[in-house]
């Protein structure tokens, strides 16, 4: 027996998977009990792939998860056809470990409940923060505690779109191609720069910190592409840096609790600890009743950080099936209202 694997996707974090899955695998058999078995990997263009032993690589990634598969790794992105191939994968009890921020943010009800209808276990680590462990330490470690803020920078990208601009004076073009060039920036960099994908992050990690339901839509969202590099002079001479913040927070709303979802680019003080974090670095506050003050750091985009998530996820959903237990399903019981943002 072996724990055998689907790929849907190859770019520039899946191929890292496959490099470490293929790297690791003595190790990676070790942690989890039993072999790991990659069985294929889906791509659209398969003369792309010469890394990918030929025999792995399909253009049929329906077949792929209808085939003989016990965990299905999605790093497609986007909404279709990933949606329908997790469905897919998830109602026929396949685990689901993906990277996917836009879906989990558009469709996270669907997916947990096609995971609840066959007991399979859905993780997305890499979803939110790249490398960083931030979803299952809120899903799970701060499961006892009542969380009241999360905070912080959760776009790599535009960190390292303002942290250039900040630092040497360059400009948001050239800095905005060599984070695509990076590997940093989404297929459609729009996403980065418009707050898009920080606001899949922001609803994703409220809804989990919260126990409740933000959709992206649900998002007050302001990108960076009208900083200027004149705004960014202006913050330097009042001793001040511009960072895009996410910023989820328990609030009142008409004498009951609600949450607050918010993007939007933020003039801080140097002397703050996120004025610190350069390049696509993120950093996440996450405020709790009993615990306090947390502070969450690393890398928050790139092939190789977010493939760290990724195979951190593959090892507790292998093991999950190797002992025959389930990961945390969705802890939607608050169901607390979201306050519409209008202007900040
Ligand atoms: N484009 C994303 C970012 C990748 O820059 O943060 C990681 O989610």
């Amino acid at each position: 027996m072996s724990v055998k694997v689907a790929m849907l996707g190859c770019g520039t974090v899946g191929g890292q998977v496959v490099r470490l899955l293929t790297e690791q695998s003595g190790d990676l058999a070790a942690r989890i009990g039993d072999d790991v078995e990659l069985t294929g990997v889906a791509v659209r263009r398969p003369n792309r792939h010469p890394d990918v032993p030929a025999h792995l690589i399909t253009t049929d990634a329906a077949a792929l998860v209808e085939s003989d598969v016990d965990v299905v790794v999605e790093v497609i992105g986007g909404i279709e056809p990933a949606r329908a191939l997790l469905v897919q994968a998830l109602r026929a009890g396949k685990s689901v470990v993906t990277a996917n921020k836009a879906l989990l943010a558009e469709h996270a009800a669907e997916l947990f409940a096609a995971a609840e209808s066959s007991g399979a276990d859905l993780y997305f680590e890499a979803a939110v923060a790249g490398a960083i462990p931030l979803l299952r330490p809120l899903r799970e470690s701060l499961a006892g505690d009542r969380i009241t803020r999360v905070m912080g920078i959760v776009n790599g990208t535009t960190n390292y779109i303002l942290s250039e601009m900040d630092s040497s004076g360059a400009g948001y073009a050239e800095t905005l191609d060599e984070a695509s060039r990076l590997g940093y920036a989404e297929a459609d960099p729009t996403a980065d720069v418009d707050g898009y994908d920080a606001a899949s992050k922001a609803a994703i990690l409220a809804s989990i910190a919260f126990h409740t339901r933000v959709t992206a839509a649900q998002v007050y969202r302001e990108g960076i592409s009208s900083v200027t590099p004149a705004d960014v002079a202006a913050a330097r001479a009042l001793g001040r840096t511009i960072k895009l913040l996410a910023i989820c927070e328990r609030v009142d709303s008409e004498g009951a609790e609600a949450v607050a979802v918010r993007v939007h680019p933020a003039m801080i003080p140097r002397t703050h600890p996120l004025a610190g974090v350069g390049g696509a670095f993120n950093a996440v506050f996450v405020e709790a009743d009993a615990a306090g003050s947390l502070m969450f750091y690393g890398q928050g985009a790139g092939g190789a950080p977010t493939a760290s998530a990724v195979l951190g996820d593959l090892v507790a959903v292998a093991r999950n099936r190797v002992v025959g237990g389930r990961g945390p399903g969705e802890s939607s019981y608050a169901a607390l209202p979201v306050r519409p943002i209008s202007r900040v």
